[in-house]
C-alpha cells in the first residue's frame, strides 16, 4: 500500500496546527518530522516541545526522522513526547544494531536511513530488525532540493532483496517528490513518500495531497 508523508519541514511553523489538519484531510497517512541539530546536517529545526504539540494536532503516526549525531541521547525524549516511527542515518551510527534495538525498545517502528552516497549494501546487517528503510532522493539538510535520479536504483534493490531474503521492511523515500518525480519513485519500488515542499510549499495542503496521492495511485497501478 503507497502512504503519503507529508513533511513539516516545508509548513508555516506559525499556522502549523492548521497546515497539518489540510493535509490530513487530503489523505495524508503519515506526518514527517525532520529533526536537524546543526552537526549531522548544516542546518536546524525542532525539538521535543514542538512535537508534543503536534501530537495533540493528528492521531496519525508521527514519523521522525533523526538527522543528528548521537541519535541513542535524544531516542527516549522524542518517543516520550509522543513519536510512532523514528529512523536514525546509518552515516551517524557507530553502533547501528543497538540503535535500532534502543528504537523499538521505547515502542516505536524502527527505521534506518541512508544518504544519497551511501549503498544499500551497509545495510545488510540490519534489514531483518528494521521495519522501514527510508532511502534519501536529496542530501539531507533542506527542503525543496532537486530530486537525485540515481538514489532510485536503491529502492529497487531494496525491494529485490525483501523478497530474496524473506523480509518485511517497507521503502520510504524522502527529498524531490513532487508531482513529477511520484510516479518514477512509485515504479521503483518506494511505498511511503515523504513529500514536503510539493505538500506545503504553495497552493493548498489539502489539494496538494490528494493530487500526489492521485498519481501514486496509478503509478502503483501501472507497476503490478
Ligand atoms: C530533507 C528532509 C526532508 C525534506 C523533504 O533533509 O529530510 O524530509 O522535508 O523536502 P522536499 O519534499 O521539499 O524535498
Ligand atoms: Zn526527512
Amino acid at each position: 500500500m503507497i502512504e503519503l508523508a507529508p513533511s513539516i519541514l516545508s509548513a508555516d511553523f506559525a499556522r502549523l496546527g492548521e497546515q497539518v489538519r489540510a493535509a490530513c484531510q487530503g489523505g495524508a497517512h503519515v506526518i514527517h518530522v525532520d529533526i536537524m541539530d546543526g552537526h549531522f546536517v548544516p542546518n536546524l529545526t525542532i525539538g521535543p516541545p514542538v512535537v508534543k504539540s503536534l501530537r495533540k494536532v493528528t492521531d496519525l503516526p508521527l514519523d521522525c526522522h533523526l538527522m543528528i549525531d548521537n541519535p541513542d541521547e535524544f531516542i527516549p525524549v522524542f518517543a516520550d513526547a509522543g513519536v510512532n516511527w523514528i529512523s536514525v542515518h546509518q552515516e551517524a551510527c557507530l553502533h547501528l544494531n543497538r540503535t535500532l534495538h534502543l528504537i523499538k525498545s521505547h515502542g516505536c517502528l524502527a527505521g534506518v536511513v541512508i544518504n544519497p552516497a551511501t549503498p544499500v549494501e551497509t545495510l545488510a546487517e540490519v534489514l531483518d530488525i528494521v521495519d522501514y528503510v527510508l532511502v534519501m532522493s536529496v542530501n539531507p539538510g533542506f527542503g525543496a532540493q532537486k530530486f537525485i535520479p540515481s538514489t532510485m536504483h536503491k529502492m529497487r534493490r531494496l525491494s529485490d532483496i525483501r523478497s530474496q531474503r524473506g523480509l518485511n521492511y517497507r521503502i520510504e523515500v524522502d527529498g524531490g517528490v513532487a508531482l513529477d518525480t511520484v510516479a518514477d519513485v512509485v515504479r521503483a519500488g518506494a511505498e511511503i513518500l515523504v513529500a514536503g515542499n510539493a505538500v506545503f510549499g504553495t497552493g493548498d495542503p489539502r489539494k496538494n495531497t490528494e493530487s500526489l496521492l492521485r498519481v501514486a495511485a496509478e503509478a502503483a497501478l501501472q507497476k503490478v
